[in-house]
């Protein structure tokens, strides 16, 4: 979109960079989150042990960082470096809420931004970057990629609720202590003592899986996912109108596209 469908050699290399990095984080996260699906099938560590995912993820960011390296492609290799430290820290956050169980929505959204829109920022940046040296469109493109991050991340959490998160069961974020949007919006918006029966879910009957059952069941009546999917079409939205600075294309039909596909797609 930003150079008209003209692309070289350093789009590719940016792109398989953050193909690399994305599945290093996915590998890494699934041992970080003890989790033994990806995708409908085995994670590594399921596989393999946690040693070996561990290794295996470390040797996948050491080959995208080196594959910027090795060409030169600095100013790649400095969006992507930041994405990783971003990425990393909005785990750290997740992990830091999940132990205390006291986040609120502004955290979710700090969470998520990091954690899951940087990558998608870096990509758009990285994918502006290699084909453009104005300034302005690679902001332009950056912000494109975290509201269209954090609209897909939403989804991501909603999927928990709706059973039909791929590869994975319902309830297993709560499994995890992770408290996502559905959830804060519901524990903030009802009394005393069923924000204190959802704490207590979560903190000691996280496992039990009646309970999990029961807890989704409140957050879908008290309204938690309209609440999660307004919010997802809110972003939807800021990221369609991102791209009305970019006259039309065929590219930017197809971000369009894409967007939509995020927020609608069914797995
Ligand atoms: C999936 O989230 C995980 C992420 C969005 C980020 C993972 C990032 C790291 C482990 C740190 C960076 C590491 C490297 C090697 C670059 P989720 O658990 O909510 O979603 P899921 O359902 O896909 O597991
Ligand atoms: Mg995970």
């Amino acid at each position: 979109m930003v150079s008209k469908g003209r692309v070289n050699d350093r789009t590719y290399r940016g792109a398989s960079v953050i193909e690399l990095i994305h599945t290093a984080s996915l590998i890494h996260d699934d041992v970080v989150d003890d989790s033994h699906m990806r995708r409908g099938v085995l994670s590594v560590n399921a596989m393999w042990k946690n040693k070996i995912a561990v290794l295996v993820g470390d040797f996948l960011l050491s080959k995208g960082m080196l594959l910027s390296i090795d060409y030169d492609d600095f100013d790649l290799l400095k969006v992507i470096s930041k994405a990783v430290r971003e990425m990393s820290e909005g785990e750290l956050l997740q992990i830091e809420k999940a132990q205390k169980l006291d986040i609120d929505e502004e955290t979710y959204f700090e969470i998520i931004k990091k954690k899951t829109a940087t990558l998608i920022s870096a990509c758009c940046t990285i994918g502006s970057l290699s084909v453009s040296l104005d300034k302005n469109i690679m902001q332009q493109m950056e912000s494109f990629g975290y509201l269209i991050g954090i609209a897909f991340q939403i989804k991501d959490d909603l999927f928990d609720y709706s059973g039909k998160r791929l590869g994975k069961p319902t309830g297993i974020d709560i499994k995890e202590k992770k408290m996502t949007l559905p959830l804060i919006y519901t524990i903030n918006n009802c009394k005393k003592s069923e924000k204190k029966w959802l704490i207590t879910s979560i903190k000691k009957y996280n496992k039990d899986k009646k309970r999990v059952k029961e807890v989704i069941q409140f957050v879908i009546e008290r309204g938690g996912l309209s609440h999660a999917e307004k919010k997802m079409y809110e972003y939807k939205n800021k990221a369609l109108k991102q791209l009305e600075y970019f006259p039309n294309s065929p590219y930017k039909s197809s971000l369009e596209m894409m967007i939509n596909y995020v927020v609608e797609r069914e797995k």
